[in-house]
C-alpha cells in the first residue's frame, strides 16, 4: 500500500527518514510519521502531508542513528493523527510500522483484550505491535525481540511489509515481509530499508530485496537474513540500475501502466480477508449491519460518475441476474437535480474511487434526506462519501495516481461481483453450488488477469495499426455492454480520439452508418448466452469493411476466422468477464495514447477527483 523508510548507521536518522518519506509521495498517502531512537524512542506523527510531519517536528530534538518513517494509506482506521504510524505496544517494548492489511485482525485483537490489552487507534497495525509485546513479554526473558516478531508474524494473515524497534534491544532493526515489498540498501557501517528503491538509491546501488517470510535483523554493521521459521537464508546483493524517476514507477513507464499490471494484487487485495480460506463464504464486514436492509430491498439505486457510473451499470446486471433484485444505475449529476423518486426501503449504492466526486455527494444526500440507506464502495478511507454514508466497502486497490482509473474499476466490480453473489445466496436465487463456484470464479481472477497481461505485446502491435483513427466504435452485449463504455472511455480520455460504446444490438438501430474502412470497432465478444448474436453483429461489421479487434475467449476459432484481430481471455462465467474483457482495453488505449505523444497520467481538462460541480 503505502511507504516505508528506516535508518540504522552513524549518520543523523531525521534527514535521511524525511527525504525518504518525500521520495515515497508518488505514491500517495493520508498520513505520515517517524520515529527515532535517541535516550528513549522519540515518535512523530501526523494526518496530512509530509510536509505537516516535517512542521509538528520542528525545533523538536530529533537526534538519533536510528529511526523509521511510514507514509499511510488506511486500509483500518481512518486518516487521523491516533492511527498514524508509528504504533507502539502497550508496554512501550515494541515500535511499528506496517504497509499491508491483517486480515485476521479482528481475531487477534479480542484475543489481546482478553488478556487485558488495550488500543489506542483502530488500525491492524497496532495488533501486530501488542501481539508481539504480548509474545515476548509472555516469554519471562527466554525469547528476545527477533524470535517474539517471528513468532508474531506466524500467527498473523494478510500482507505486511514491517519495520520494528524493540525498547530493549535499540542496537537492532527487525524487517519483514510478506506481501508487501521492502528493500534493503547496503551502506558502509549502515543500512537503509524502503518500499522501493527510490529513497535508496541515492545513498547506494547495494541491495537486498526481501522475499516473501523473510526476516531481516538489521545492526549497523550486521545483517542477519532468516526465514519466519528460523532458517538462516544467505542474502541475495544485487545493484541497483534505474534511475530515480522510473523507479517510482517501480519500471513502468506511467503510473497508469504500473496500475494496469498491479491489478492481479489490487484485485486480490480487494477480496483479501472477505473470502473464507476454503472458498466456502464471502463476508463483507462493513455491510454486516445494513445487510438486512439489503436482503428486503425492494429497489437498489447504484449513483457514481464516469468510470465508477460503468462499474455500477456492472452491477446492475450482477445483482438483478444473481440475486433478482431490481436495480436503477444514476449519474450523479443527474439524479441530483431531477427530483428522484426515493423510498426509504430504498438502497443506494455509491461507488467512487475517489471519494470526494461532488455530484456524487450531493447525490448522497438527496437520497439520505429521502431517508434510503446509503452505501459507500469507495478507495480511500476515510474520504468524505465513506464519512456520508450508513456504510460500506472499502476497495483496498491501494493509491491510483493515474487520472484514467484502471485498478480502481477492477476492484469496484469486485466488490460489487461480491455484493451480488451475496446477496443471491441469501435471496436463494442461486443454488449452493453456483455460490461456491462463484466464489472460486471470483478467486481465480488475479491469475487470469496475470495471464492477460502476457498479451501485451500484442495489444502494443494492434496499437500501431490503429494510433491514428478519428473514431472508434466499442460494442458489447449483457454483462459486457459496461465494458464497451469503459473501453470507449479509456480510450478518449488519455489519446482524445471519440469513441463511443454501444450495445452490440443497438448498432442497426444508427451507428452502423458509421461502419467503412476507417472505423476500428473493438468488439468484446467472450462466449456467453448472446455469443452467436454478437457474432453476428462482428459479420454486420465486416460486410461493411468496419476493422474488427476482438475481445474473445481464449481457443475461439469462430470470431478468430472473420475479425482482423483477437485478443484472447481466459474462460470465465460470464458474471466474471468484466474483469478480464476491461484490461485489453485498458492497454489498448494506453498504448495507443502513447503512440499519440498523449500526458498518459494527466489527461489534458480532466482530474483525478471532480470534487467541483
Ligand atoms: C475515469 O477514468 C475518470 N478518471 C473519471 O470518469 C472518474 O471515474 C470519475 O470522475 C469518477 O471519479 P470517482 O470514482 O473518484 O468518483
Ligand atoms: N493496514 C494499515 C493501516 O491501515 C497499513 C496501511 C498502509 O499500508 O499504509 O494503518
Amino acid at each position: 500500500m503505502c511507504g516505508i523508510v528506516g535508518y540504522i548507521g552513524e549518520k543523523d536518522a531525521y534527514p535521511i527518514l524525511i527525504n525518504g518519506l518525500k521520495r515515497l509521495e508518488y505514491r500517495g498517502y493520508d498520513s505520515a510519521g517517524v520515529a527515532i531512537i535517541g535516550n528513549e524512542t522519540k515518535i512523530f506523527k501526523k494526518k496530512g502531508k509530509v510536509s505537516e510531519l516535517e512542521k509538528l517536528v520542528k525545533n523538536k530534538d530529533v537526534s538519533g542513528v536510528i529511526g523509521i518513517g511510514h507514509t499511510r494509506w488506511a486500509t483500518h482506521g481512518e486518516p487521523n493523527d491516533v492511527n498514524a504510524h508509528p504504533h507502539t505496544s502497550q508496554n512501550n517494548k515494541f515500535t511499528v510500522i506496517h504497509n499491508g492489511i491483517i486480515e485476521n485482525y479482528g481475531r487477534l485483537k479480542r484475543k489481546l483484550e482478553d488478556r487485558g490489552y488495550k488500543f489506542k487507534s483502530q488500525t491492524d497495525t497496532e495488533v501486530l505491535a501488542n501481539l508481539i509485546e504480548y509474545i515476548y513479554i509472555k516469554g519471562n526473558g527466554e525469547i528476545d525481540a527477533e524470535h517474539a516478531v517471528r513468532l508474531a508474524l506466524s500467527k498473523v494473515i494478510g500482507a505486511y511489509g514491517i519495520v520494528i524497534i524493540s525498547k530493549d534491544e535499540p542496537d537492532k532493526l527487525i524487517a519483514a515481509r510478506k506481501g508487501s515489498p521492502l528493500v534493503i540498501g547496503i551502506g558502509e557501517g549502515e543500512y537503509y530499508i524502503a518500499s522501493d528503491a527510490t529513497p535508496i538509491i541515492e545513498h547506494t546501488d547495494s541491495v537486498i530485496y526481501l522475499n516473501n517470510d523473510n526476516v531481516a535483523i538489521i545492526k549497523k554493521d550486521q545483517l542477519t537474513l532468516k526465514t519466519i521459521g528460523n532458517d538462516e537464508l544467505k542474502p541475495l546483493i544485487q545493484k541497483l540500475t534505474m534511475d530515480i524517476g522510473s523507479i517510482e514507477k517501480n519500471g513502468y513507464e506511467h503510473f497508469m501502466l504500473k496500475e494496469i499490471f498491479e491489478q492481479p494484487k489490487s484485485i486480490l487485495d480487494t477480496f483479501r480477508g472477505r473470502v473464507a480460506a476454503d472458498l466456502s463464504e464471502i463476508r463483507l464486514g462493513g455491510l454486516f449491519e445494513v445487510m438486512p436492509k439489503l436482503e428486503k430491498a425492494k429497489r437498489i439505486i447504484i449513483i457514481a460518475c464516469g468510470t465508477s457510473w460503468h462499474a455500477g451499470l456492472v452491477a446492475e446486471y450482477l445483482i438483478e441476474t444473481l440475486a433478482r433484485v431490481p436495480v436503477e444505475v444514476e449519474y450523479g449529476s443527474e439524479f441530483r437535480y431531477r427530483k428522484p423518486i426515493i423510498y426509504e426501503d430504498d438502497v443506494v449504492i455509491a461507488i467512487s474511487q475517489s471519494g470526494e466526486t461532488a455530484d456524487t455527494l450531493a447525490a448522497i444526500n438527496i437520497a439520505k434526506e429521502a431517508g434510503a440507506t446509503v452505501l459507500g464502495i469507495c478507495n480511500v478511507v476515510g474520504a468524505s462519501i465513506p464519512r456520508e454514508t450508513h456504510a460500506g466497502v472499502y476497495t483496498h486497490a491501494g493509491p491510483e495516481i493515474g487520472v484514467a482509473s484502471t485498478k480502481a474499476f477492477t476492484a469496484q466490480v469486485t466488490v460489487l461481483t461480491m455484493i451480488a453473489i451475496i446477496l443471491g445466496k441469501n435471496n436463494n436465487t442461486i443454488s449452493d453450488d453456483e455460490y461456491t463456484s462463484l466464489i472460486k470464479e471470483l478467486t481465480d481472477v488475479p491469475k487470469k488477469v496475470e495471464e492477460i497481461l502476457k498479451s501485451d505485446p500484442i495489444i502494443k502491435k494492434i496499437s500501431e495499426l490503429y494510433k491514428d483513427a478519428t473514431n472508434f466504435l466499442y460494442l458489447g452485449r449483457g454483462y459486457l455492454f459496461p465494458v464497451a463504455l469503459e473501453g470507449a472511455l479509456k480510450l478518449k480520455e488519455i489519446s482524445y480520439i471519440h469513441a463511443e460504446g454501444y450495445p452490440a444490438a443497438e448498432m442497426k438501430h444508427g451507428p452502423i452508418a458509421l461502419i467503412d474502412e476507417n472505423m476500428p470497432v473493438v468488439v468484446i465478444a467472450t462466449q456467453d448466452n448472446s455469443y452467436e448474436k454478437i457474432v453476428s453483429n462482428i459479420q454486420e461489421v465486416k460486410a461493411r469493411n468496419g476493422k474488427v479487434i476482438a475481445i474473445v475467449t481464449e481457443g475461439d476459432t469462430v470470431i478468430k476466422s472473420m475479425a482482423d484481430h483477437v485478443i484472447e481471455v481466459p474462460k470465465s462465467h460470464e458474471a466474471i468477464a468484466p474483469l478480464l474483457t476491461v484490461v485489453p482495453l485498458q492497454l489498448l488505449s494506453y498504448h495507443i495514447a502513447v503512440m499519440r505523444d498523449c500526458n498518459v497520467d494527466q489527461p489534458r481538462n480532466l482530474a483525478k477527483s471532480v470534487t467541483v460541480e
